[in-house]
């Protein structure tokens, strides 16, 4: 990487957004332990440093503190909230504990310029969430600007290039923040703002090429953004050595095996081995019911099968995941190895110990949508980029109690209707998920003079930013009604549909 910033974590629930902000300027940026020595952010030749913010106070004891070295490394600093409170503290200046907690919107008053606030109006609406403050500021420091209850809010360090802000210039209430973080990366590190997903494939192409050499690379793909992009990116840089291995286990979506293999064996032409181990599941799922144990028998049942075709391939030394940095920093505790561990769950964890592989992830410091911007740049189509997400354990949690293939099948139909009146509507890209769910029940209905006994499927659409909570979403009647009678018409063995109203919480968006 030609030029960096380095965010040193805090414990602030804003840092992997100051390091998405940064890169919005064009900048590569990565999040590290507050832990990092200044020898160890020497050898990382960042162009600037930021300390984040934290939930502690600078005096407690036990409150991470700052290797006082990285101060004198001659590399501009930014300490924001708690991050500057400790800037003040190892100049001398007081911390201390505020009468009222500040929390909320601010109007910040600049008062001496300075190139942190260059091209800036003289009041901004800032973020302020801050229990301490600085009280007294000594001598070296001088003041930059204020707010109403804070009479310390940006600082400098005079004859340095040192800075401080108490508020939060990474969130959405500061709506000039960016131009702050901007004036630090580009004027005061004198970063070019030349980083784009073009260059990062263009070293990733190079770094993977170094570390694979001449060895083989195998990698479980899903068809998941993730996976799909890791795929592309290994595949631009070493093309046959790599192997990807697909596996169908019976609880795909409709024709989703012929689509993921249309596109990446036949278009695409990588090294696709397509493993149909539908019926292999579907045995060990027979008359189970309990979701746990449902979830617990696939993803076994999909690392034996996963394990079975990479003992089968000869001479294989690396295992590839689309590993991403929103899965990085949820596995770094704050004192901890920002590299040391990785989600357990994540695609092929737990791998019998005979097969030792190394890993490689070559997306884990991309967030997610970098991720799909590498893939548009290596020329997926939309269909992937922007699909949906899809449970692991797949149709398996979304057919309530025991799985056959005749139900799942019911389910399968009735799904690809609904998904694509979804996208005939235009919706498909606005919500988070639309998809059907099997319920075990039978009701009684008419159909011409008939009279039928057959199951029952619900909708659900859910709009959400990151999963954890969602909103059901309000489908247009006209739509509602295209839907339902599609699938009473054209799936038989199904006679009624439901509408699920539930947001997450109090319900998950998967219905097991
Ligand atoms: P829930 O149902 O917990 O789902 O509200 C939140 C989001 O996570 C997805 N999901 C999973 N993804 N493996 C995955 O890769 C799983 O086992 C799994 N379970 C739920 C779900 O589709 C939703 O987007």
């Amino acid at each position: 990487m030609k030029e960096s910033i380095v965010v040193l974590d805090y414990g602030s629930q804003y840092c992997q957004l100051i390091a998405r902000r940064i890169r919005e300027c064009h900048v590569y940026s990565q999040v590290i332990s507050c832990n990092t020595t200044a020898e160890e952010i020497s050898a990382m030749s960042p162009k600037g440093i930021i300390l984040s913010g934290g939930p502690a106070s600078v005096y407690d004891s036990g409150a991470p503190q700052l290797d006082p070295g990285i101060l004198e490394l001659g590399i501009p600093v930014l300490g924001i909230c708690y991050g500057m409170q400790l800037l003040v503290k190892y100049n001398g200046g007081n911390v201390s504990t505020a009468p009222e907690r500040e929390y909320g919107r601010a109007l910040l008053q600049i008062k001496n310029s300075s190139r942190l606030f260059e091209g800036m109006e003289p009041e901004q609406t800032v973020w302020m969430s801050h229990g301490d403050k600085v009280t007294m500021e000594p001598e070296c420091i001088e003041t930059l600007a204020v707010t109403a209850n804070c009479e310390f809010a940006a600082c400098k360090l005079k004859g340095k290039e040192l800075y401080g802000i108490q508020f939060h210039p990474e969130v959405v209430h500061s709506p000039n923040g960016i131009q702050v973080i901007r004036n630090f990366c580009l004027n005061i590190c004198g970063c070019e703002g030349s980083w784009n997903m073009a260059s990062f494939i263009e070293e990733s192409v190079k770094k993977i090429r170094e570390t694979v050499g001449k060895e083989r690379v195998i990698l479980g793909l899903s068809g998941g953004v993730d996976s799909s992009v890791a795929a592309a990116l290994l595949h631009k840089a070493i093309g046959h050595q790599l192997t990807c291995i697909f596996v169908n286990n019976g609880l795909l979506r409709k024709n989703e095996a012929e689509r993921v293999q249309d596109l990446f064996g036949r278009n695409l032409k990588m090294n696709l081995r397509y493993i149909d181990a539908s019926d292999r599941f579907l045995e060990k799922l027979a008359g189970v019911d309990e979701p746990e144990k449902k979830r617990h028998v696939i993803g076994n049942e999909f690392i034996n099968v996963f394990a079975d075709a990479a003992r089968s391939l000869d001479g294989v030394k690396y295992l590839a995941q689309g590993t991403t940095y929103p899965d990085v920093i949820e596995s770094m505790s704050i004192n901890g190895n920002p590299s040391a561990v990785i989600k357990s769950h994540h695609n092929v964890g737990g791998l019998p110990k005979d097969l030792k592989f190394e890993l490689l992830e070559p997306l884990r410091m991309l967030f997610k949508d970098e991720v799909r911007e590498v893939g548009r740049e290596l020329g997926l189509p939309d269909e992937v980029i922007l699909r949906q997400p899809f449970p692991g354990p797949g149709l398996g949690v979304r057919h309530l109690g025991a799985v056959t293939k005749r139900t799942l099948d019911l389910l399968r139909d009735a799904d690809e209707i609904f998904v694509e009146e979804i996208k005939k509507a235009g919706l498909y890209f606005k919500v988070w998920q639309a998809f059907c769910v099997f319920l075990p029940v039978k009701t009684v209905g008419v159909m011409g003079d008939h009279r039928t006994y057959d199951y029952v499927v619900a909708l659900r659409v859910v709009e959400s930013q990151d999963g954890m909570t969602a909103d059901w979403v309000n489908l247009p009647d006209a739509l509602l009604r295209r839907v339902s009678s599609r699938i009473i018409n054209e799936v038989p063995g199904l006679n009624r549909v439901v509408l699920d109203i539930t947001s997450k919480p109090p319900s998950t968006i998967e219905w097991e």
